[in-house]
């Protein structure tokens, strides 16, 4: 479970509307909540045996029982007698019969007709009450974040700079695996745009060294991972007394570590997440929101699109993507080989409508030609998939012209690239990435 402040949590409950949905172990729980979310009504899923006491300390307009599974092992009779529980604490409750999308003008019925909610849920609303409850919390203390230079980290750190200004310092290490140009973006913005007290360490050697001669993809994440948390401390000592730290936990990372009935199954380490047992006291200000919500709050904040729109990227970058060992030399190709795939996919208009679309780079070389010349070098893959949630994924079915393009360019354009391929293998029982 998330570390989120219980006392900003209860706060919020006296404030906030709010309508609980019950996890009943059915399919599409996160959709219905989003849902009423969209329709002006903040929700929260909760599993289906919370205590009645527990409900009512958290105030909810109005109950909403999602569909059951059995594979969680809960049927209707089970429900049913939830249902006569609940109805015994006098907030209006809402069946789910069949899905949400069918229901909705009953759900609307009952959000605004038997709850009385008054569509006060929107991001503005959000911004607003967030930035009264980090003032409080923080007052006059200063506050610490790593910026990784990704969606959640970024709405985060403007966030609470909103909210509290030059109190907040942002740190970024820059370990040298990210895509061209991401380190400089994130100093014109963080700096430039926002002004905000950000330090920026170029630690691209003393990874490069902590990674040198390293195959096995685990092993790499570690080094990588241990790395960045020294770096991150060495660079907080410098900073002296700081109290609270940022992080930027999202709403699905909080209801995927839970099932229907309350277990924990796993919980959230991110690469470039930080050890717990740190000296601060966590805010994570995002906590509430789908991922929709974060880059819309982050557009309200004036953070740019191409951050707010970004793709999924993983915590160990271009690490992971080079298959094998990692050096200097295949870290320039596979950056350069990078940006050409995404401009290609922008310029076609299918950065925003594909999951995720990047280039990789395996250990190995073959035979090709070059005018007159034999040539001996890497081979660049090519992966595009589509996805909902990571947990599986479709790989595109990108237009011939566009592939064409994007390996004319690439075997053009990067030295010691002969050859592109494009990777069809869908997850499962492939992965996203290679490593
Ligand atoms: P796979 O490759 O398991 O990836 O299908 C699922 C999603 O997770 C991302 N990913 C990572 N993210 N640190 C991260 O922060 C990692 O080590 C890591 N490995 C994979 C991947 O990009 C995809 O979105």
């Amino acid at each position: 479970m998330s570390n989120f402040n219980k006392g900003e949590a209860i706060d919020l409950h006296r404030r906030q509307e709010k309508v609980l949905v019950l996890d009943f172990g059915g399919p599409d729980l996160q959709i219905l909540a989003r849902k009423i979310r969209e329709l002006g009504v903040y929700s929260e899923i909760i599993p289906y045996n919370t205590s009645l006491e527990e409900i009512k300390r958290q105030n909810p307009r109005g109950l909403v029982l999602a569909s059951v599974s059995a594979d969680e092992g809960v049927n209707s009779a089970v429900r049913d007698e939830v249902r006569s529980k609940l109805r015994t604490i006098g907030v209006p409750l809402y069946v789910l019969r069949e899905d949400a999308e069918k229901e909705m003008s009953a759900l609307k019925d009952f959000l605004f007709q038997d709850c009385r909610c008054s569509k006060e849920w929107s991001m503005q609303y959000f911004i607003q009450e967030q930035v009264k409850t980090i003032r409080e919390k923080v007052g006059d203390k200063r506050v610490l974040c790593a910026l990784s230079g990704g969606v959640d980290s970024s709405v985060a750190a403007v966030l609470v700079h909103r909210a509290i200004g030059e109190q907040l310092t942002c740190v970024f290490v820059d370990h040298g695996f990210m895509r061209k140009g991401e380190p400089e973006q994130v100093r014109a913005t963080f700096k430039e745009q926002f002004q905000m007290n950000l330090v920026f360490v170029d630690a691209r050697e003393r990874f490069l060294q902590k990674v040198a001669g390293v195959t096995d993809p685990e092993q790499k994440r570690k080094i990588i991972g241990t790395e960045f948390i020294r770096v991150f401390e060495d660079e907080a000592a410098k900073l002296g007394k700081i109290d609270f730290l940022v992080q930027g936990t999202i709403y699905p990372d909080i209801v995927e570590s839970q099932t229907a009935s309350g277990k924990i199954i796993k919980s959230h380490h991110n690469v470039g997440g930080l050890p717990e047992d740190l000296e601060f006291q966590l805010i994570e200000p995002l906590w509430q929101l789908f991922k929709n919500e974060v880059r819309e709050v982050g557009r309200e904040l004036g953070l740019a699109e191409e951050i707010v729109g970004r793709q999924p990227f993983p915590g160990p970058g271009l690490a992971v993507r080079i298959i094998g060992e990692i050096t200097a030399e295949k870290l320039d190709i596979l950056r350069e080989a990078d940006a050409i795939v995404m401009e290609e996919i922008r310029n076609a208009g299918l950065y925003e409508s594909t999951w995720q679309s990047f280039a990789v780079l395996p250990s190995i070389k073959s035979v090709g030609m070059q005018g007159e010349e034999r040539t001996y070098a890497y081979p660049i893959i090519l992966r595009v998939v589509n996805s909902i949630d990571a947990m599986t994924a479709e790989w595109v079915r990108l237009p011939y012209d566009l592939l064409d393009q994007i390996s004319s360019r690439i075997v053009r354009e990067v030295p010691k690239v002969n050859r592109v391929v494009y990777d069809i293998t869908s997850k499962p029982p492939g992965t996203i990435e290679w490593e």
